[in-house]
Parts: C-alpha cells; sequence; structure tokens
C-alpha cells in the first residue's frame, strides 16, 4: 500500500470504472453484486474469494471484476482485487497505479505484501494487488503453497477477493486456482464468444469442481430495465457474431446503434 494512485487511465478501454459510469451500467453491477452475495451465502468465511474468468479473452473479466470490487466497496466492504492474469496484466495501466511489482514478485519471494498492494483511486475500501513482472510459469506461481498462504493471509484483512483470472480455454491457470475460491463467475460477451467455447469452459470448471456462481454478460443489446443505449464504438470493434440468435434479430439499418450495457 501507500503508493499514490494517479488518474484513472480508461480511455483506451472504452468502458469507464467506478464512480464514472452510466446510471444504468453502475445499477447492473448494484445487481450482480446482490446476486453474488446471495449465491455465496452458505460459505462459512468471513472472507469471500471469487474468481472471474471467461471462455476466450476479451470478453470483459478485468472491466466486469473492478466494477463488481467498486460495487462491493461503495456497500462497505473491504475488497481486494488480485489481477491473476499475469500474461495479460492490464490494471495498473487502468487505474494508473504502479504496476511494475505485484503478485508474481510476491510469490516468488521478491517483494512484501505491503510493498505490492495498493489501495485505488475509485474507492478507499478498494484494493489492488497488481499482476507485477510477468513470469514464465503464472500457473506454478498460482498453483504454490506460497499462494494459498499468501491467500489465507490477505483473507484476514479483506471481506472479499476478486481473481481477474485468464480465459479457461486459454491456460489452466483459472483450474489451477479453482480450489482457493469460493466460486467463479464466468464473463460471457454476447456474441463474440462462441457456444463451443463457452461449454467447453464450463466443462473444465466442472471436471475440477469448481462451483460456477454465475454467468455475466457483458455488451448486450439491452440494459436490466430493457432501454436501449447507444454505443457505435463498441459494435464495431466487437459487432461480429458467432451465431447467437441475438445477433440474427437485428436490423442491418440500425447496427450501428446497438447498445452496450450490462446484463
Ligand atoms: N460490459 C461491457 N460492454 C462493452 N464493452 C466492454 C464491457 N466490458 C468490457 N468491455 C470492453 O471490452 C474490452 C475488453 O475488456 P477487458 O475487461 O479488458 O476483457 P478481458 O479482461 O476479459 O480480456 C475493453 O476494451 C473493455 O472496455
Ligand atoms: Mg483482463
Amino acid at each position: 500500500m501507500g503508493k499514490k494512485s494517479k488518474k484513472i487511465n480508461d480511455q483506451s478501454y472504452g468502458v469507464l470504472l467506478g464512480d464514472h459510469l452510466s446510471f444504468a451500467a453502475s445499477e447492473a453491477y448494484k445487481l450482480l453484486r446482490t446476486n453474488l452475495m446471495f449465491a455465496l451465502t452458505g460459505t462459512e468465511s468471513d472472507c469471500h474469494v471469487v474468481g472471474i474468468t471467461s471462455s476466450v479473452r476479451g470478453e470483459g473479466k478485468s472491466t466486469t471484476t473492478l466494477n463488481l470490487a467498486y460495487s462491493i466497496a461503495e456497500a462497505g466492504q473491504y475488497v481486494l482485487v488480485i489481477e491473476a492474469d499475469m500474461r495479460l496484466p492490464t490494471l495498473a495501466k487502468r487505474l494508473g497505479i504502479d504496476g511494475s511489482k505485484g503478485i508474481s514478485n510476491l510469490l516468488v519471494g521478491m517483494s512484501k505484501g505491503s510493498e505490492v498492494m495498493q489501495r485505488s483511486s475509485l474507492h478507499p475500501n478498494l484494493y489492488v494487488l497488481p499482476a507485477g513482472e510477468i513470469p514464465p510459469n503464472p500457473s506454478e506461481l498460482l498453483g504454490s503453497d506460497r499462494m494459498k498462504i499468501t491467500m489465507d493471509v490477505l483473507k484476514k484483512d479483506f471481506d472479499y477477493i476478486l481473481l481477474d483470472l485468464p480465459p479457461v480455454t486459454a491456460v489452466s491457470d483459472p483450474l489451477v486456482v479453482s480450489k482457493l475460491v469460493d466460486g467463479m463467475v464466468l464473463v460471457v460477451r454476447q456474441n463474440y464468444s462462441n457456444k463451443r467455447s463457452l461449454t467447453e469452459a464450463v466443462r473444465q470448471l466442472q471436471f475440477v469442481d469448481a462451483k460456477i456462481l454465475g454467468f455475466v454478460m457483458t455488451d448486450s443489446d439491452t440494459g436490466p430495465n430493457g432501454r436501449k443505449k447507444y454505443y457505435k464504438k463498441y459494435y464495431k470493434q466487437y459487432g461480429y457474431g458467432y451465431g447467437y440468435g441475438a445477433s440474427k434479430k437485428k436490423d442491418k439499418k440500425n447496427e450501428d446503434e446497438k447498445e452496450k450495457t450490462i446484463a
């Protein structure tokens, strides 16, 4: 903790974070928080540990993790986001914090927790443990005894720990950490990931007995209240589909008016 946070840098990602969100988006994350809290009912622990993953890259895991964490922090809980996607770290850049040292340095014993954990400028209750230096063996580090010990220590200081994981079908990291989490949230981007990858991701998680707490759909056509929102840029960037029914219903003329929201 301690390093002073700079300004949030989300321009290159298009989707804003924390209190920069639209009312509808922030309500959607609050709903996600509530659903998550219900899904975790019965988990015997003072600190809930949740992994956020997806079937493929770019579905919105990191964005969902940060906004969910913010929403939990807003509810008065202490929350830590661990950037466990060590192969493709984005959180430090997005939050404008120093990401040169992080969980990888901690796990190889090169740094102490107090040196690498940082308070986020998004909310005073929200802390971030960046990925740190990109290691050659992230799966081994995440599956190490040291990771388990580290988690046990961190759990004493937080109500929630969210692990921003890589996609299930790309690497084994989410499966490796499945024993350390109370459950997994699977992020699914509309018209982006295909059914086969999602089925495979679910199969792999079930194979290691991971508890799937629920699914979050990102970039969907309609918001929680069914209202349409203008979201031209992301339609252009992500508007190609793999054949989910929703994309077929679209009126070509109105394609540019695809809205972005979080279901
Ligand atoms: N709910 C959403 N709606 C639209 N775009 C989103 C949403 N969530 C994330 N994105 C955008 O998708 C891109 C990938 O998001 P990111 O969270 O980095 O994905 P991942 O961590 O799964 O690779 C970013 O440009 C981000 O701004
Ligand atoms: Mg990510």
